[in-house]
């Protein structure tokens, strides 16, 4: 999608005439602040850029755990296997596309013939994201064009999150392009502020209408009638359907089954977990409780500044993800189209 009408994507490889190629990615800590791209030819750096959430939503996870994975064939082809894939394996628990991306890089660096083979691997797996997350965006728009207009929103699912188009926000983008005009109230998704300092800055960049809101106020506004439908991506859905998402979700679920308003998961192939049988078996990532007690944003040099807000010596709880049970969802859009309990 475009930033200033500049079409990027949130992570990709580029080549060099004089060295083997570097992976670069647009730094999501630094956004709303700061629009900056890093790049890195160590793949030391990319595995610790997804720790720290300078890249993060599960299937730009996968992505860039492959670009690393072809940078690290580049550099040190002996260890793929014995060192690089377990190193990315362990950076984040919960998104499965990681899994599936080192998986499909494990299989392809078995077959590979030059180190140059991993990167086209790399590169393939990017592009067949993309086309599976743009194809999402059509069934979507599809569901929420009948009527379906003032549309609520949690964490960031849109092209940052998938390398580009997005997966719930590939429906708004559909809707627009087809000349609708949506409207997206963004959950503003404490503790990191995903929707407030993502999702509103894409949103904002595409020319959509949205407007922030506090987690708080979204039972009240479904209560009170003013959305139409709820749409969220996913970070893992189990064999019955189950979905692991930001934490919040799950919350939503529960206002949108009271109320009887839509509510819709849009995920890709990659991050169906069929070896994982329900939502109690996956994993859910406990992150450090700085990121509650602690406000952090780049000031107007990109450098990220800490506020306490807490008394010190008071302790947090930060899961990342919940469950949200299948049955309380309308439906699980992917690729393939929609699927309902
Ligand atoms: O912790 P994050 O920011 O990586 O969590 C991301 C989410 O929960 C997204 O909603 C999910 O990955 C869907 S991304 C298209």
């Amino acid at each position: 999608m475009n930033v200033n009408g500049i079409h990027y994507q949130a992570v990709f490889w580029k080549n060099s005439p004089l060295a083997e190629g570097e992976v670069c990615w647009i730094d999501q800590c630094a956004l709303p602040t700061l629009f900056r791209i890093k790049s890195s030819r160590d793949p030391e750096v990319v595995a610790q850029a997804i720790e720290s959430m300078e890249v993060r939503g599960a299937p730009s996870i996968g992505a860039f755990a492959a670009l690393g994975l072809a940078l690290a064939a580049q550099q040190d082809w002996d260890r793929v296997e014995s060192y690089w894939l377990a190193r990315f394996r362990r950076t984040r628990p919960t998104a499965v596309n990681l899994f599936h991306a080192c998986d499909a890089m494990q299989q392809a660096y078995q077959k590979a013939k030059h180190k140059r083979d991993m990167v086209d691997a790399a590169e393939n797996y990017c592009a067949a994201e993309v086309a599976r997350n743009k194809q999402i965006g059509g069934y979507l728009a599809e569901v929420l064009a009948v009527g379906e207009r003032r549309i609520l929103t949690h964490c960031n699912a849109g092209w940052l999150a998938a390398v580009d188009w997005g997966t719930a926000l590939s429906g708004i983008y559909h809707l627009q392009q087809a000349g609708e005009t949506p409207f997206v109230w963004v959950d503003e998704t404490r503790p990191r502020l995903q929707g407030a300092r993502l999702t509103a800055w894409e949103l904002h960049q595409q020319g959509i209408a949205c407007q922030i809101q506090a987690d708080s106020a979204a039972a009240w506004m479904i209560a009170s009638g003013k959305v139409d439908a709820i749409v969220v991506g996913a970070d893992r859905i189990a064999r019955n359907g189950d979905v692991a998402n930001k934490i919040g979700t799950y919350g939503l679920s529960l206002a949108a089954k009271a109320h009887g308003i839509p509510m819709y998961v849009a995920a890709p192939e990659s991050t169906f977990d069929t070896a994982c049988p329900t939502g109690k078996d996956i994993p859910i990532e406990q992150r450090a409780d700085d990121e509650v007690l602690i406000a952090a944003g780049p000031d107007e040099q990109g450098i990220v500044q800490h506020i306490h807000i807490s008394a010190s010596g008071v302790g947090a709880n930060n899961p990342a993800f919940d469950v949200t049970p299948y049955a309380n969802l309308t439906g699980i859009i992917s690729e393939r189209g929609l699927w309902q309990p």
